[in-house]
């Protein structure tokens, strides 16, 4: 039986770590971090997540606004919101939800955000940080990720680590994350070949490619730590892209879906958005 990864009760904590933070920072400098969302469009997913973040933000007292537009917003306007919002100094953190609509250019819009106020990791500057080796803001999931092995007391020196998916949001600055970490790392994607076999050297195999239940216990070494990123919507039911009930018999440690590494992902990016604060304002 594996030991169940609680991404949950490790966010709760964090949480109020961050909360202590913010009160004696308020106390100290008088200004209150704030985080500005831009959400363009109505896809559910996106929704329920900025609703998480917006919750997680007013609980740990700190501000944040939404800045909600349709989907068929000129890139142009999303430019100039963000451009207002770099210049507007009651302003600590921006993040645009992502996926943007197509007709949008992500890369620009992204790019535009002050790497000081780039909560999600994601502007070039921050990125090369990440693979320099400083990874004060790096992307939440990945950075959340890590804090759960570190909470678990999973070694990451010198084990092999396999990430199964490249994203910019999480493969990618997963796999730098970890070889930070002294981790051998490997990241496989559609074009690997035999994936089963490459996964199965993983002490800690980390999945987000989000596709439901597409690693068993075909591709799991006995007690190896799994850490699933997936989330997709089957039937109505949440599914990771692990199957939790065949891997968990082989795993050695494992994150439930859900409950495990989503709820961090809101906790890093409230740290995040302290480690933004507290340069600004010169904490
Ligand atoms: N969409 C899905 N995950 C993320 C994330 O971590 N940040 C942003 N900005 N958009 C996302």
């Amino acid at each position: 039986m594996a030991t169940l990864l609680d991404g949950k009760t490790l966010a709760k904590n964090v949480r109020s770590e961050v909360k202590e933070r913010v009160m004696t920072l308020m106390e100290k400098h008088d200004v209150q971090p704030h985080l500005t969302v831009v959400l363009v469009g109505g896809d559910p997913a996106s929704q329920t997540y900025v609703r998480g973040k917006e919750r997680a933000c007013k609980n740990a007292h700190i501000k944040s606004t939404v800045i909600r537009k349709d989907n068929d917003v000129s890139e142009d306007e999303l430019l100039g919101i963000i451009d207002d919002l770099n210049e507007d100094d009651s302003v600590h953190g921006i993040l645009v939800q992502l996926p943007l609509p197509d007709h949008i250019n992500e890369e620009r819009v992204i790019e535009r955000i002050s790497p000081k106020k780039d909560v999600d990791g994601f502007t070039a500057i921050n990125v090369a940080h990440l693979m320099a080796g400083d990874d004060t803001l790096a992307p939440c999931t990945p950075k959340g990720i890590i804090r759960i092995l570190d909470a678990y007391d999973i070694d990451i020196e010198g084990k092999e680590c396999v990430v199964i998916g490249r994203s910019q949001i999480v493969g990618k600055p997963m796999a730098h994350l970890l070889l930070n970490r002294n981790g051998t790392v490997t990241v496989c994607h559609s074009r690997t070949k035999q994936i089963e076999q490459v996964a199965k050297r993983a002490d800690i195999l980390v999945v987000a490619v989000g596709r439901a239940h597409m690693v068993d216990e075909s591709f799991v070494k006995p007690g190896a730590a799994v850490i699933d990123v997936g989330i997709s919507k089957v039937d109505g039911k949440l599914r990771g892209d692990v199957a939790f009930d065949e891997v968990e018999p082989v795993a050695g440690y494992i994150t439930p879906v859900p409950g495990g590494v989503g709820p961090m992902t809101i906790a890093t990016l409230l740290e995040n958005t302290i480690t933004c604060y507290k340069r600004i304002v010169g904490a």
